[in-house]
C-alpha cells in the first residue's frame, strides 16, 4: 500500500494522489484508476465523487 496525499485546491476539488478507492457521502466505494484524481469538494458536481468543474461556475465566498 502506498501513501495517499491530499491537496486542497482553493475554491476547487481535492486532488488525491495514491488512493486505491474513494468513499462517497453515501458510503459507496469508487475505485481509483489513475495516479491522481480530483474529488469534488463543492458538492455541486454531477459526477460525484469526482469533480466535473462545476465549481468554476460557483461564485467564490473567499
Ligand atoms: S469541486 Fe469541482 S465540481 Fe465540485
Amino acid at each position: 500500500m502506498s501513501d495517499v496525499v491530499v491537496r486542497q485546491c482553493p475554491g476547487g476539488p481535492l486532488l488525491v494522489r495514491g488512493a486505491e478507492t474513494v468513499l462517497d457521502d453515501d458510503g459507496n466505494v469508487h475505485e481509483v484508476t489513475r495516479p491522481v484524481v480530483a474529488v469534488c469538494a463543492c458538492g455541486k458536481s454531477s459526477r460525484k465523487p469526482w469533480c466535473d468543474s462545476t465549481h468554476k461556475s460557483i461564485p467564490s465566498t473567499r
